[in-house]
């Protein structure tokens, strides 16, 4: 039998009711705040990754599907939307009607890292992205939107940790003492970080060996560095969130795992999927608009992962299961066609009709209603059509009673809803 990719996975029924209603809430909640829905591509040119996440990151490095395609073309699965977001903002020149744009998106991403509980190699992601809004209050509404979307969906623990990664100027300053502090650390170091203090120290701040952990404890803070305006874009998004009585922790060392991040930095974070802490991941990346070709456009935003929303949301101990309103039995060559059309016609009438396709008595029939869990059953057979009335029974009350042919899907439409 062939099987499922390591890491990859399929959604089923009992499990998609979760995803839709988180889908629908998200829609919701987005579109009330003015973001408009955008879908992109899922392969992209590999360049435009990147070029946007960093060629010295983790994704980059080691965890992108990329295969050159039949033209010789190097491709990429998306591992994030933010990079093509960006891309069909400046594609289509939006900037040029309104730079201030506002985009949700919802679909699959790649990444090829190692699977475990929470992360796997296609996973889904819910993106917010805001272009052309430089006010640090925009940030904050992105994070209270994060939070108020997890507390709609029953999720008991998720709290917004954020940090400021200044501009490029305070972060050149920042990067200096943090190359400083980490030769001072050497010796706690692992492989990859040693090679990082050199190349993209920031990165050194995120590792999860637990020896740099450890290290990292005593690094400098980036917000210490910060020049006057990144400072009080920080100061604005706090206290902002401090008014909207969203309570959040200051973390430091919080730099993400994409390069393109300025000012802002977030992640809401759990303790209830383990090792994969992270629910939602984003913030502010001013410089990406013209990095990959645009006019100069101040952006932010955030993804929430979709895959682990839906193992910790409380909604999952809700009843989804959608049961027949009318469970349709039919005896006899002349009634089945007659019980086809009205079967469809109750689908269209927005009743949940189910038509008993197959040869089997009776009593089979009507036990599979039961299962199904059916709320009435229509009888019809031969005999009954000649009478010119079916039996319509109500499988709670167990009461059967007799409804004329003529008008059949309506008289019976009543009676349900009566
Ligand atoms: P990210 O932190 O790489 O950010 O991903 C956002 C979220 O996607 C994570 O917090 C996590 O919940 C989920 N996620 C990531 N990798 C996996 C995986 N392998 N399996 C399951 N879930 C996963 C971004 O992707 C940025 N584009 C976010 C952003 C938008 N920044 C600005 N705008």
């Amino acid at each position: 039998m062939i099987q499922l990719i390591r890491g990859f996975k399929d959604i089923l029924p009992g499990e998609i009711e979760i995803w839709q209603n988180i889908e629908k809430t998200a829609r919701s909640l987005f579109e009330n705040f003015g973001f408009k829905e955008i879908r992109l591509p899922i392969l992209e040119r590999t360049e435009l990754f990147a070029r946007s996440i960093g060629e010295d990151t983790d994704i980059v490095e080691k965890e992108m599907y990329t295969f050159p395609d039949r033209k010789g073309d190097l491709v990429t699965l998306r591992p994030e939307a933010t990079a093509s977001v960006v891309r069909s903002y400046i594609q289509h020149k939006m900037y040029a009607k309104d730079p201030v744009r506002k985009f949700y998106s919802i679909g699959p991403m790649f990444r090829r890292e190692r699977p475990q509980k929470g992360r796997y190699r296609q996973f889904y992601q819910i993106n917010a992205e805001v272009f052309g809004i430089n006010s640090p209050f925009i940030d904050a509404q992105l994070i209270f939107l994060a939070v108020k979307l997890f507390h709609m969906l029953e999720v008991t623990d998720a709290q917004p940790h954020i940090n400021s990664l200044g501009c490029s100027q305070c972060r050149s300053n920042f990067k200096k003492a943090l190359s400083a502090f980490l030769l001072s650390v050497t010796e706690k170091l692992c492989d990859a970080c040693l090679k990082r203090s050199k190349k993209n120290p920031l990165r050194a701040l995120d590792c999860k060996n637990s020896s740099c952990r450890e290290a990292m404890v005593n690094a400098p803070a980036i917000t210490d560095y910060l020049c006057p305006e990144c400072r009080q874009h920080f100061e604005t998004v706090k206290s902002a969130l401090e008014k909207l009585e969203i309570p959040f922790v200051i973390d430091k060392n919080l730099v993400r795992g994409l390069d393109y991040y300025t000012r802002t930095t977030f992640e809401i974070q759990t303790g209830l999927l383990g090792a994969q802490n992270a629910v939602a991941g984003g913030g502010r990346y001013d410089g990406l608009v013209k990095t990959l070709g645009g006019q100069d456009q101040p952006a932010t935003g955030f993804a929430i992962g979709l895959d682990r929303l839906a193992e910790i949301t409380g909604i999952r101990n809700k009843d989804f299961t959608k049961k027949p309103d009318i469970y349709i039995v039919a005896l006899g060559e002349k009634s089945e066609p007659l019980a086809f059309e009205w079967n469809c016609n109750f689908g269209l009438e927005g009743i949940r009709p189910e038509m008993d396709l197959s040869n089997r008595s009776l009593k089979s029939r009507m036990k599979r209603a039961n299962k199904l869990e059916a709320a009435y059953v229509l009888i019809v057979g031969d005999n009954e059509l000649e009478e010119g009335a079916v039996i319509l029974r109500n499988m709670t009350t167990q009461k059967q009673i007799l409804i004329p042919i003529e008008s059949l899907v309506e008289r019976v439409i009543a009676e349900i809803k009566a």
